[in-house]
């Protein structure tokens, strides 16, 4: 395992930075996954950040993920949002993978709402489908990729974090709730992170079923672990960008193409329910 590379004074650093570039002092922090970037663009009196610009932030090197922090206002609230993030299979540490977590809550974020493209596996779940994350099965960190591991800073959270309700209860209400006001199908289930880079093969996907997951993705639980760690409270969105294919043989293929394409008619309706979210928050306040 790699030695500790960030300490608490270099989460400060960068929130430090961000501080000076910005004169909005947002509580709600949002990251938007694959092809989800354009929200970002409707954000009022934005100050914006290439993440090359913040000191020690990993950069993102996938297509579909721009790489810039946006920091303003919409539906009334301010938030700090992150278009595009950084992903294990891109070489990152998971210590990286999850240094932005860190920089947001030492910056004053409380409340992180993360969002990914995934793959469906509940047979009932199609493409264009929206998830509510209701649990997680973080399967790298079950095998010895948790991004906890390594010397803990009791200044940031406890040594040995409870799990039993990652994703917040009111936040998913308040997300369900939204949803069926908007009209918006809104499933709920367990997303399972992996590494990847490689899509599923069938037989991992049946297994993954069998493990009891809805949704396959290569982020988020680790940002969701540290971020809960740190004492945030979690909501989480999975866009089901294509069916996993559960049989060899099939005429069908996965391809991050088919993934970013999904992804573009989900986008309005992922804008919708955050908007939505955005609107009724001093119910969740
Ligand atoms: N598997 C893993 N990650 C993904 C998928 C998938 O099928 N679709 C989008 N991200």
């Amino acid at each position: 395992m790699k030695t500790k590379q960030f300490s608490r004074q270099d989460f400060e650093t960068a929130a430090h930075f961000i501080a000076t570039r910005t004169q909005h002092r947002p509580t709600i922090g949002l990251v938007l996954g694959s092809g989800f970037g354009e929200f970002a663009d409707a954000i009022q009196d934005a100050d914006i950040l290439p993440y090359g610009e913040i000191p020690h932030f990993p950069r993102s090197t996938v297509e579909g993920h721009k790489g810039r922090m946006v920091i303003g206002r919409m539906e009334g609230q301010t938030i700090m949002v992150m278009q595009g993030r950084v992903h294990f299979y891109e070489g990152f540490t998971m210590e990286e993978v999850t240094f932005p977590v860190r920089v947001m809550r030492a910056f004053g974020i409380d409340t992180l709402i993360l969002t990914n493209a995934a793959g469906g596996l509940n047979p009932a779940f199609r493409a264009g489908d929206i998830m509510l994350i209701e649990d997680q099965i973080n399967l790298l960190g079950l095998v010895g990729n948790n991004p906890l591991m390594g010397p803990n800073d009791p200044e940031l959270g406890p040594r040995f974090p409870d799990m039993s309700t990652l994703y917040d209860r009111q936040l998913r209400h308040l997300a369900i709730s939204v949803a069926e006001q908007s009209g918006i199908i809104l499933r709920r289930g367990v997303y399972v992170g992996l590494s990847g880079p490689a899509f599923e093969t069938p037989a991992e996907v049946r297994m993954l079923r069998t493990l009891g997951a809805d949704a396959t993705g290569m982020s988020t639980t680790n940002e969701a672990l540290v971020a809960r760690h740190s004492g945030m409270r979690v909501l989480g969105f999975s866009g089901i960008t294509n069916e996993a294919i559960d049989r060899i043989d099939s005429p069908r293929v996965t391809s991050h193409e088919e993934v970013l394409e999904t992804g573009k008619i989900l986008v309005p309706r992922m804008i919708t329910l955050l908007r939505g979210i955005l609107q009724r928050w001093d119910e969740v306040a």
